[in-house]
């Protein structure tokens, strides 16, 4: 039989338009922080019909810069996942707040909002859900909680784009969220990120502390004629973002319902052949009233080793992925905070099970028709 032709886990969807415009900032001369990227701010911002867009220069940034300015810091909690990316947690320690871990719905894979307010203390200053794969959070019940308890919300829409909850994108529902535009999301710019934020007074200084502090950043300075003077109006970071990403972010955003309407084709036609195999679980799909991102295609397998898995697909020339490992189970998480194994039952047993699938907009049918035919001969054996 014929070798199957290398399927990679994820690919940039990036074409002549990203190189033109990339080069079209190179020959301007103006490479940093500039026109481009209030542009990309902008446009943003009116994609997902949210006030206010601050483009950084990561997700974990972004993260980062949520919390400085909703002033969380030492010895405050704030409540997140164990499932998911170490950046989500690794912000919250940044500020010297403490992640408190609730455990995860195993068929969502997001956070169990009926275990969060058995997990709030007098410390508790804000939520951090993530937006697993793309699928929204139960945000009406998390924006209860936190007017309840007087919390912020800050998630983490890292792969929540273009995410829809109940007519709403992800990204004007909570307090802040944070985007990430790093190298496999669905939207990229090599590296980059976005907080976007309907309050006006959270935004003003967000823009002043990704830069220094400064109050004008250079291209203003330029733009006024006063090259040089400035003012540091508050505690400030690097964290801005450059003309060089804008100008491509500005093609991926030109491309996104593009890029999305190919992801849900793919996942629908995975969803279609996979359902019928039973030592897989496909994901949850939710109703019409919320848009899936699928940014990951997430299977969880049923009597199957899954590190036999990964590998026997590999030796098909299929890549897959596996997220996440539970955070709670990290050296580092264990000594620093004090957890241990068996804290978080459902984020380890699906951490068991988990594997992505190959999943980006640059794939063709015939690819995806070629990774589920490798599952069924794989798992078959
Ligand atoms: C859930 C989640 N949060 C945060 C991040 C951090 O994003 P960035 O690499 O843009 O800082 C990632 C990155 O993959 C992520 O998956």
């Amino acid at each position: 039989m014929a070798e199957n032709p290398f399927i990679p886990f994820s690919r940039p969807w990036i074409d002549d338009t990203e190189i033109e415009a990339v080069s079209q900032v190179l020959e301007s001369k103006w490479i940093s922080t500039g026109a481009r990227v209030r542009e990309f701010e902008r446009a943003f911002a009116e994609y997902l019909g949210v006030k206010h867009a601050i483009a950084v220069s990561s997700c974990t940034a972004a993260l980062h810069l949520s919390l400085v300015v909703s002033k969380i810091g030492i010895n405050d909690e704030v409540i997140t996942t164990p499932y998911t990316f170490t950046a989500t947690a690794e912000a919250i320690r940044y500020v010297g707040a403490k992640p408190v871990f609730v455990d995860i719905n195993p068929d969502t894979l997001n956070i169990d909002v009926s275990k969060i307010e058995q997990a709030i203390t007098p410390n508790t200053k804000a939520i951090m859900p993530v937006h697993i794969a793309g699928l929204p959070c139960d945000m009406d019940s998390l924006k209860d909680i936190c007017t309840k308890h007087d919390l912020l919300l800050l998630d983490d829409a890292a792969h929540a784009i273009p995410t829809i909850y109940k007519g709403d994108y992800i990204g004007g529902i909570g307090d802040l969220s944070s985007f990430s535009f790093y190298a496999n999301k669905n939207l990229t710019t090599g590296e980059g990120g976005m907080i976007t934020t309907n309050n006006d007074s959270l935004a003003q200084p967000l823009r002043t502390m990704r830069l220094h502090g400064i109050d004008k950043d250079a291209w203003s300075r330029q733009s006024r004629r006063s090259i040089w003077r400035y003012d540091i109006t508050t505690e400030g970071y690097k964290y801005n973002m450059t003309d060089i990403q804008a100008a491509m972010g500005l093609c991926q955003l030109m491309k996104l319902t593009k890029q999305h309407e190919r992801r849900s084709n793919f996942s629908q036609i995975y969803q279609q052949e996979l359902e019928k195999i039973p030592q897989i679980s496909t994901p949850f799909v939710p109703d019409n009233t919320i848009q899936h991102a699928w940014h990951l295609y997430i299977i969880q397998l049923n009597q199957v080793d899954r590190d036999q898995f990964v590998e026997s697909m590999r030796e098909e020339n299929i890549e897959c992925s596996v997220h996440y490992i539970p955070l709670h189970l990290f050296d580092f998480y264990q000594k620093q905070y004090g957890y241990k194994v068996g804290d978080f039952p459902y984020a380890e047993e699906v951490f068991e099970r988990v594997v992505s699938l190959p999943l980006h907009p640059g794939m063709t049918e015939s690819d995806v028709n070629i990774v589920f035919e490798t599952i069924k001969k794989v798992i078959s054996k």
